[in-house]
C-alpha cells in the first residue's frame, strides 16, 4: 500500500484515478483548486478513511509525506486553459517545480500528465514519442502546449541532475462521464448539443481527425506506468482508432436518436489536422492497449450527460 498524492484529483481524469487507487488499496490525498474540478466528482470517496481532499493551488509549495505523486493539475480544455493563460503557464511550470521539489525531498516517484498537444500540429502521422512536434510558441494554445513541454523538460532535468524517479505520459483525447459539460471539447459539445436538440457545430471542413480513449483505460495506463521500473517515458497513451469530426457527430446523433443539424463554421487557429497516437511503446513497456470501442465508451458518457441535463 502506498501513500499517493493526486494533484487535480477533483477533475475528470483525476477523480477516476482516485477511484482506481482506492480500489487498489492505496491511501490517497487529492489536491485541487476547484478551477475546473468539483467535489461532486469525488462524492463516492467522501467517507472513505483512506481518502482525503485538500483545497490547494499547486502554484504554491506544499509539504506532505507521500510515496507517489501523480501530477494532473491543469485545465485541459482550450476554453478553460485560455481563460487565464498566464495562470495556465504558471500551473504547468511552477506546479511541476513544486511537485518535483516535493518528490526530490521525499524520494517519491512522480508521474507527469503530459499531452499529445506537445506534438502541436504534427507533420508526422501517427505520432511516435521520438517526434519533437510542430508547436507554435506564441499562439493561443502555447500556454498549455509549451507549458506541458517545459513540465516534461523539468521532469527530465530533475531526473538527470537529481536522480528524481520520474515518469511522463502523453495523454491523447480522453472522454467519459464527469467531463465538464461546458468545456468546449468535441465529445461533450456534440453530446450536449445532440441531447438538447441543438445544432452541432463543426469547425472547418469536419475532416480533421482525433482519436478517443475511454477514461478508465487511460487510468489503467497511468497506474501501470507508475509501477514500471527504470522507465521514464515519455510514453503515448491513447486509443489509435481515428475518427473525423463528421464521423463522430454522426455516431453521436445515432446513439442519442437526435435530429440535430450539423453546421460548419470557420476553422480554429492552430487546430491540428490529424492526431493519432502511435502506442507501440505503451504496448511494449506497459503491456497496455485500449479495447473499449468508441460506441462502448460513448454509451455511459451519453447517459451521464443525459442525467446531468435532466437534473439541470
Ligand atoms: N482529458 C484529456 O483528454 C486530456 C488530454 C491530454 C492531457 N490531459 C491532462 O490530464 C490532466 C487532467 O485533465 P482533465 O481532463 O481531468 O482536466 P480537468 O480540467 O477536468 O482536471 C484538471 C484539474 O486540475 C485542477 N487544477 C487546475 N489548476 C490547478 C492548480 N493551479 N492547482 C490545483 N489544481 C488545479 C482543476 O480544478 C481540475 O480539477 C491535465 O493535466 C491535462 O492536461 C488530459
Amino acid at each position: 500500500m502506498k501513500k499517493v498524492l493526486v494533484t487535480g484529483g477533483a477533475g475528470f481524469v483525476g477523480s477516476f484515478l482516485c477511484d482506481r487507487l482506492i480500489d487498489e488499496g492505496h491511501e490517497v490525498i487529492a489536491i485541487d483548486n476547484f478551477f475546473t474540478g468539483s467535489k461532486t466528482n469525488l462524492r463516492q470517496l467522501e467517507s472513505n478513511p483512506n481518502f482525503e481532499l485538500i483545497r490547494h493551488d499547486i502554484v504554491e509549495p506544499l509539504l506532505l509525506e507521500v510515496d507517489w505523486i501523480f501530477n494532473l493539475a491543469c485545465p485541459a480544455s482550450p476554453v478553460h486553459y485560455q481563460y487565464n493563460p498566464i495562470k495556465t503557464a504558471k500551473t504547468n511550470v511552477m506546479g511541476a517545480l513544486n511537485m518535483l521539489g516535493l518528490a526530490k525531498r521525499l524520494n517519491a516517484r512522480i508521474l507527469q500528465a503530459s499531452t499529445s498537444e506537445v506534438y502541436g500540429d504534427p507533420q508526422v502521422h501517427p505520432q511516435p514519442e521520438s517526434y519533437f512536434g510542430n508547436v507554435n510558441p506564441v499562439g493561443l494554445r502555447s500556454c498549455y502546449d509549451e507549458g506541458k513541454r517545459l513540465a516534461e523538460t523539468l521532469m527530465m532535468d530533475y531526473h538527470r541532475q537529481s536522480q528524481v524517479d520520474v515518469k511522463i505520459i502523453r495523454i491523447f483525447n480522453t472522454y467519459g462521464p464527469r467531463m465538464h459539460p461546458d468545456d468546449g471539447r468535441v465529445i461533450s459539445n456534440f453530446i450536449v448539443a445532440a441531447l438538447k436538440g441543438e445544432a452541432i457545430t463543426i469547425h472547418g471542413d469536419g475532416l480533421q481527425s482525433r482519436s478517443f480513449c475511454y477514461v478508465t483505460e487511460l487510468v489503467d495506463a497511468m497506474y501501470r506506468m507508475m509501477q514500471t521500473e527504470d522507465f521514464t517515458g515519455p510514453v503515448n497513451t491513447g486509443n489509435p482508432g481515428e475518427f473525423t469530426m463528421i464521423e463522430l457527430a454522426e455516431k453521436v446523433l445515432k446513439m442519442t436518436n437526435s435530429s440535430s443539424k450539423l453546421i460548419k463554421t470557420a476553422a480554429r487557429p492552430d487546430d491540428p489536422g490529424r492526431r493519432r497516437p502511435d502506442i507501440t511503446l505503451a504496448k511494449e513497456r506497459l503491456n497496455w492497449e485500449p479495447v473499449i470501442t468508441l460506441e462502448e465508451g460513448l454509451r455511459p458518457t451519453i447517459e451521464y450527460f443525459d442525467e446531468l441535463l435532466k437534473r439541470a
